[in-house]
């Protein structure tokens, strides 16, 4: 079984990368923070694993982490004394150089508990909502993707992230009020776009936590395909021990258990969003690319 998914997966991404390089599909950087209000949904757990997942076919990956827990940077195993220059520095006016992690291609801007000043100290700075943009802007290039690790708040750090990026990533817990709050990421995503950010969308929602023996697990997953449609990645993450026990080991699943279910729906995942960006792409660039 273990195999098959292996098999099925591992081709899976390699198979669309292939394709992507061949035909010069990545040549742009995309910036996608990784949103959703609710504590403990799966944010995190997808940063980190996507990003690892992509760096496997050779995408140029930094994660910021925009959280004051820090649990990305523990997750990827950066010790909290290392964390010298902080995405805190960042929104503080100050460049912060992203730290390489033990993962090749795939770098960070760590968070530490200074972050949680940052809602406060900004409430009355300058431009205080484009802080980490015109910071990324100016520091992070040379990277096909950015990831930013949003809080479980729609607080000012949050809204610094949402003007930042081109995209929203929405992990939803398949539990019974998946659905709840929704809407008001659903709206804040909205006003941001009218108000500061009007490229700003809404690219995914990825189920997580699913567990297949449990009933409303199921139907959670229907309702939110019934509600939001398309926008649903059809790759759902499963509750899967490993994911959960290898931030401990400060790795990513994908490092700690390749083999797990929930190591290989995250392998899923990306070659899921390699797909959509490569159909997304306008004819005429797919066209250019391949000349
Ligand atoms: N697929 C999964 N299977 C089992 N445990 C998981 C899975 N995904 C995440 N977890 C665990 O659930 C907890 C919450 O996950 P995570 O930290 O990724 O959520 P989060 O949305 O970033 O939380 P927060 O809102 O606090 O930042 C963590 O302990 C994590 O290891
Ligand atoms: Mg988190």
């Amino acid at each position: 079984m273990t195999t098959d998914y292996n098999t099925k997966y591992g081709n899976d991404l390699c198979l669309t990368d292939r394709h992507t390089q061949e035909f010069g599909y990545d040549n742009s950087q995309r910036v996608v923070a990784v949103a959703n209000q609710k504590g403990g949904v799966g944010k995190t757990t997808t940063a980190i694993n996507l990003a690892t997942a992509l760096t496997a076919v050779g995408r140029r990956v930094l994660i910021v982490d925009a959280d004051a827990q820090g649990n990305a940077s523990t997750g990827l195993g950066i010790a909290p004394s290392d964390r010298r220059q902080t995405t805190y520095d960042l929104l503080s006016g100050v460049d912060a150089i992203p730290m390489a992690t033990a993962i090749p291609g795939l770098e960070i801007i760590p968070a530490t508990v200074d972050l949680s000043g940052a809602e406060i100290e900004l409430i009355d700075a300058e431009h205080r909502e484009r802080r980490l943009k015109s910071a990324l802007d100016r520091i992070a290039t040379g990277y096909d993707l950015i990831l930013i690790d949003c809080p479980p708040a729609l607080g000012l750090v949050t809204l610094n992230a949402l003007v930042a990026a081109d995209e929203v990533l929405v992990p939803l817990q398949c539990e019974f009020f998946a659905l709840e709050g929704l809407s008001l990421l659903l709206n804040t995503v909205e006003r941001v776009r009218d108000t500061y950010n009007s490229e700003l969308k809404v690219s995914g929602i990825v189920l997580t936590m699913f567990d297949k023996r449990n009933r409303l697990s199921r139907e959670v997953v229907a309702d939110v395909r019934d509600v939001m449609g398309d926008t649903v990645y059809d790759t759902v993450i499963p509750r899967n021990v490993r994911v959960s026990e290898a931030p401990s080991y400060g790795k990513p699943v994908m490092l700690h258990a390749f083999q797990s279910s929930g190591a290989q729906a995250y392998v899923h995942l990306a070659g899921e969003m390699l797909r959509r960006e490569r159909d997304e792409r306008p004819a005429t660039e797919t066209m250019k690319g391949a000349a």
